[in-house]
């Protein structure tokens, strides 16, 4: 909901996890600054990815291709014609929006009216209730969800058309206001292509028209001849790659749910065609376990599949988390055809074949692709790890309860008091620690204070070091989740993180 977002975006800047861009200057919309805490997390969390893609499949290699390219790359790849929202200006005070997100928040106000009727008659009918059997014949819930179906389909025919004139006329017909100022006096729909443009070269004459990607893919497709001869690859095999890519979009204040400049973690598998949905099937699975094996928990993600597909895909299907504010999009699946190297050999005059001695023929692979924003996917950790936990004795307690193998800090290592040689022995523990674990050292405050500061960082273990520390070389090692705690040797420590943070 609403106020547990609020909460994450605060506790993001206070616990240096993530600022606006420049933000003395006010900040710059839609961009965000990862700070010291959240480069951590966003480092753990493309190294998971990168292990589990790249380590865990001897099929699959990685590259890092650069962001600016050859900008004929755009025009093979679509981007140049089709990467396009269609936008409406309202005249009366200057908003823009994207067409298609005011229609889409109408359709689900419909379905929310839908939902509530539901969970009305719940209540009325107690453990009797048949839910489907309501759904399909209670006149208010058919009505609306009939509306909300007939909408959308307008909308998807309309924009594949290109028909703006009716995605206009459509915002008209359904009387959909400014959702900020209630007026309706709209302009004309038109398409905004999402790249940003940038030039190369000095001189007016010599400079060329370049974009900076707007995803990591294309970096994959014109590579991938390159990467199969030199590392002998045999289909099927996979390239990943993770880094930053660029959008002009036009929704903000969504935090780091959408922003203009943001991380994608992408893998393009290359199968023989004719395989690609079974290819398909598999990246769906592993995929979705990926994501389980963190354990945020499986009622938190469910599929999507499209059912209207983008020109290149012949499957797609999103997995989507419930984020604070609702169900979206985290990572896409697409089955995405010969259509891509296809279209890098017409333009490019390069042939872009494998040949495969099994079959003993070439030919264009297709190919299936796995697509996740790192960003998103740090949203997805943190909203879902920030907790308020009510203890025995009243108090709340603010706990940041992320997966340890990707919490920024491992350990934090505390002197009970600032003498003693208690310090000097703290920080001996640091020095052999640091070699495998980014651990901290913090003496500051009573140490009940310094364990609810690491346990609102997310630190997920806590070592003290006290008077019997200098007589039996054992500390105490308590565990965010539990604040359970345990008395062990100085010797065990490592091994004892380790059975938690291993991969
Ligand atoms: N190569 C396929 C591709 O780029 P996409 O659905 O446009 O597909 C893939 O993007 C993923 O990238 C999305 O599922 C989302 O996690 C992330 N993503 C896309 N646009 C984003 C944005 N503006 N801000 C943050 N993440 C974004």
């Amino acid at each position: 909901n609403d106020d547990q977002f609020k909460k994450v975006v605060s506790h993001a800047k206070e616990y240096g996890y993530i600022f606006a861009s420049s933000e003395i200057y006010d900040g710059l919309s839609a961009v965000y600054d990862y700070a010291q805490n959240g480069v951590e997390l966003k480092k753990n969390i493309r190294e998971y990815w990168w292990r589990s893609m790249v380590y865990m499949h001897q099929n699959i290699v990685g590259i890092d291709s650069a962001i600016l390219m050859h900008p004929t790359t755009w025009k093979a790849s679509g981007h140049v014609d089709a990467f396009n929202d269609p936008l409406i200006d309202n005249k009366d005070s200057k908003k823009r929006y994207r067409a298609d997100v005011l229609i889409e928040d109408y359709a689900e106000k419909l379905n929310q009216k839908a939902q509530k009727e539901i969970e009305k008659a719940k209540g009325r009918f107690g453990d009797s209730f048949d839910e489907a059997q309501f759904v399909a014949t209670n006149p208010r819930v058919v009505r609306y969800l009939e509306e909300q179906r007939t909408v959308l389909e307008r909308m998807a025919r309309s924009l594949e058309k290109e028909d703006l004139a009716d995605v206009k006329a459509l915002i008209e017909e359904l009387g959909i206001a400014d959702p900020e100022t209630g007026s309706k006096n709209w302009t004309e729909v038109r398409q905004f292509n999402l790249m940003f443009g940038t030039k190369l070269g000095a001189s007016a004459e010599s400079a060329m028209d370049l974009y900076l990607r707007p995803e990591t893919a294309q970096g994959i497709f014109v590579n991938f001849l390159n990467v199969q001869k030199s590392g002998r690859m045999k289909i099927p095999f996979g390239i990943a790659q993770t880094g930053k890519a660029f959008r002009n979009e036009i929704v903000a204040r969504q935090f780091i749910f959408r922003m203009r400049e943001f991380e994608q973690m992408e893998m393009q598998f290359f199968v023989r065609p004719g395989e690609e949905l079974k290819w398909y099937e598999y990246w769906k699975e592993t995929r979705l376990k990926w994501h389980l094996s963190l354990g945020m928990g499986e009622e938190n993600y469910r599929f999507h599949d499209h059912e209207k597909l983008a020109h290149y895909a012949n499957a797609a299907a999103d997995i989507e988390f419930n984020f604070p504010f609702g169900f979206k999009e985290l990572e896409g699946i697409h089955s995405r055809t010969d259509f891509d190297l296809k279209a890098h050999e017409k333009f490019s005059g390069k042939k872009l074949q494998f040949f495969d001695p099994e079959l003993n023929e070439s030919y264009v692979p297709y190919v299936v692709e796995t697509s996740i924003g790192l960003d998103r996917m740090f949203l997805a950790v943190l909203s879902n790890s920030l907790q308020d936990e009510t203890l025995e004795d009243g108090s709340v307690r603010t706990v940041l309860k992320l997966p340890a193998i990707l919490a920024p800090v491992k350990a934090a290592v505390l002197p009970l008091v600032k003498k003693d040689g208690l310090p000097e022995i703290a920080q001996k523990i640091i020095d052999d620690l640091q070699w495998d674990y980014n651990v901290i050292y913090d003496e500051k405050d009573a140490v009940g204070r310094r364990y609810r500061r690491q346990d609102a960082a997310g630190t997920p273990f806590c070592i003290t070091v006290d008077h019997q520390t200098i007589e039996d070389n054992t500390v105490t090692i308590r565990y965010r989740d539990t604040m359970e705690q345990e008395r062990i040797s100085i010797a065990a420590i490592s091994e004892k993180m380790k059975e938690t943070i291993s991969f």
